[in-house]
């Protein structure tokens, strides 16, 4: 997969040589490209924002840096799926997680200050698709957080990057029998430590008392810390048992 990123802070990145990315970068599954806008501007300055027409509080990205650099990353005829982080975009999920996945080319621009002219992502529409990203009801000072965020969230789905499939199937949100309850408690040796125990049933060898205990524990952990995902099982998910956890 080709990752091309735009920002103006590209030291932001360098987390992206280690660990699971940096291992995928150096094995080739990750082509990561991270670009200075500011290459992109021909004043002493070079400058990238401007106060906002209308008025108001802040700075906003000028157009032209963002509209050469787009020029020069995407030849005509090629189409990457463009992805702005922005509070006030849709909400970054698991699912959008597997569908970038399964993206050849991704290109996120990060924008700082107020945020990008409205005008780059309309014009960049009528190239490639474009998707406007929120992580959540909260804000950052700039986009490159988010992006750090969403290429690691994409990036241990590709195949070959984790060293252990299953472990993208047992998690939190992951499509399957446990989509949208929360991940359970998890355990490792010693058996007690500091006077407590793993609990037994975990020790017991006997996989369909772990596997129905592992999932008692996801219900009771979902309605606790998100109770409003209880809804969203699919109709039939729970039986008898279930519904007395
Ligand atoms: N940039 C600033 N805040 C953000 C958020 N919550 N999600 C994505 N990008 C952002």
């Amino acid at each position: 997969m080709k990752l091309d990123i735009v920002t103006i802070f590209p030291e932001y990145f360098a987390p992206l040589e280690i660990s699971l990315l940096g291992k995928a970068r150096r094995t080739g599954l990750l082509d990561v490209h991270v670009h200075d806008l500011r290459d992109w501007t021909h004043d002493r300055h070079r400058t990238v924002d401007d106060t906002p027409y209308g008025g108001g509080p802040g700075m906003v990205m000028k157009p032209e840096p963002w509209g050469e650099a787009l020029d020069a990353l995407v030849p005509s005829g090629d189409a990457p799926r463009m992805i702005i982080p922005t509070p006030s975009g849709r909400p970054f999920t698991q699912a959008l997680a597997a569908e970038y996945a399964a993206a050849p080319w991704l290109l996120f621009a990060c924008g700082r200050y107020e945020g990008i002219d409205s005008r780059v992502a309309e014009e960049a529409r009528t190239r490639m698709p474009v998707d406007e990203v929120s992580l959540g009801d909260f804000v950052l000072a700039g986009g490159e957080v988010a992006v750090l965020v969403m290429v690691e969230a994409v990036g241990r789905l590709l195949p070959g990057v984790l060293g252990n499939a299953d472990s993208v199937a047992d998690d939190s949100f992951a499509p399957g029998a446990m989509e949208s309850l929360l991940e359970g408690p998890v355990y490792t040796k010693p058996p007690v430590w500091r006077d407590r125990a793993v609990p037994d049933v975990l020790l017991s060898g006997h996989h369909g008392a772990i596997a129905r205990w592992r999932r008692d524990e996801a219900l009771r952990r979902t309605a606790r810390h998100r109770p409003e995902l209880l809804p969203r099982l699919a109709s039939g998910a729970l039986d008898e048992h279930d519904r007395r956890v």
